[in-house]
């Protein structure tokens, strides 16, 4: 698997829960404004129904929700998966029936939501989950639900974060949303200046959107040749398969087969797909 890059901390340690766990735990946490970030700031003071449900992954110590609960918002839910965080939150909210605050993992929460906020969750996740972070971004969202919120437009020499590019983050979400706005911010804290998007996309209703386990590939043209015998499937609109080639995305008009998907790369008995359900 010489082509897959490593996007982990070091090649031992994984970015997980017990990462994130002991980056509060030491106090080092270098990303934390201190303040709502100013981009989110200046798109919550255009929102206007104050009980539409909004969800903050990755909350962190969730200035956007304090402020959101300050002007008037009755419906925030955060989760974050580090337990030492999550209990400075409920003491810091506590009595506060506007907010939701949950211990747990944003990839096995339920629940629908009008808008999600996204504020440097999206970059504190392993490149290799952008595909599921597509997928579950769709799930949770209602029919009229948007995301918006900051991603990085650079790269960075360690991580996290994990950096990307437009063009990266158009290719990614292309099809399963409609792209609201993704322009570099004018108003983001200095040391991040012209570095984040600002971005406002719509869940695409007319689409179905599907993750699926893939196994068998070693290189990326191997890849390269799985995604286009699956885009020549009828019906099929976009396929973005994950960076260490075990997860594809496939964005399409209709529900696909996985039988069809399954004769279409069949042609290479190591190619396995199945289904990600839940
Ligand atoms: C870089 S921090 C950002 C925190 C906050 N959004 C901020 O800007 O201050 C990333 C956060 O995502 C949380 N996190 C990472 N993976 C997660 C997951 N799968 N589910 C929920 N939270 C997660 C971490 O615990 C951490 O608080």
């Amino acid at each position: 698997m010489k082509d897959v890059k490593c996007c982990v901390v070091s090649c031992e340690k994984s970015v997980d829960a017990t990462y994130w766990e002991a980056q509060y735990k030491a106090k080092s946490t270098g990303w934390d404004l201190g303040i709502v970030s100013p981009p989110i700031k200046t798109y919550i003071d255009k929102l206007e129904n104050k009980n539409s449900s909004i969800l903050i992954p990755g909350c962190g110590n969730s200035y956007e929700a304090e402020y959101l609960l300050q002007q008037g918002f009755t419906n925030i839910t955060v989760i974050d998966i580090a337990p030492t965080l999550v209990t400075v939150l409920k003491e810091k909210f506590k009595n506060n029936p506007n907010i939701q605050i949950i211990l747990g993992d944003f990839f096995l929460q339920k629940g629908i939501y009008d808008l999600i906020i996204e504020q440097t969750f999206f970059c504190a996740l392993p490149p290799i989950m952008r595909q599921k972070y597509v997928w579950k971004m769709h799930q949770l969202l209602a029919d009229e639900g948007k995301l918006a919120g900051l991603l990085f437009n650079r790269k960075f020499e360690v991580s996290p974060p994990f950096g990307g590019s437009k063009e990266e983050y158009e290719t990614l979400f292309q099809v399963a949303f409609d792209f609201l706005k993704m322009n570099v911010c004018s108003n983001s804290i200095s040391p991040r200046a012209n570095s984040e998007l600002f971005f406002e996309l719509k869940k695409n209703t007319k689409v179905k959107v599907n993750l699926y386990e893939f196994s068998g590939i070693s290189c990326s043209g191997c890849m390269e040749s799985v995604t286009k015998k699956f885009a020549a499937i009828n019906g099929i609109l976009n396929v973005s398969m994950s960076s260490n080639y075990s997860a594809v995305l496939i964005v399409s008009k209709n529900e696909i087969a996985v039988d069809d998907l399954q004769n279409a790369i069949s042609y290479d008995e190591k190619y396995k797909i199945e289904k990600i359900c839940n």
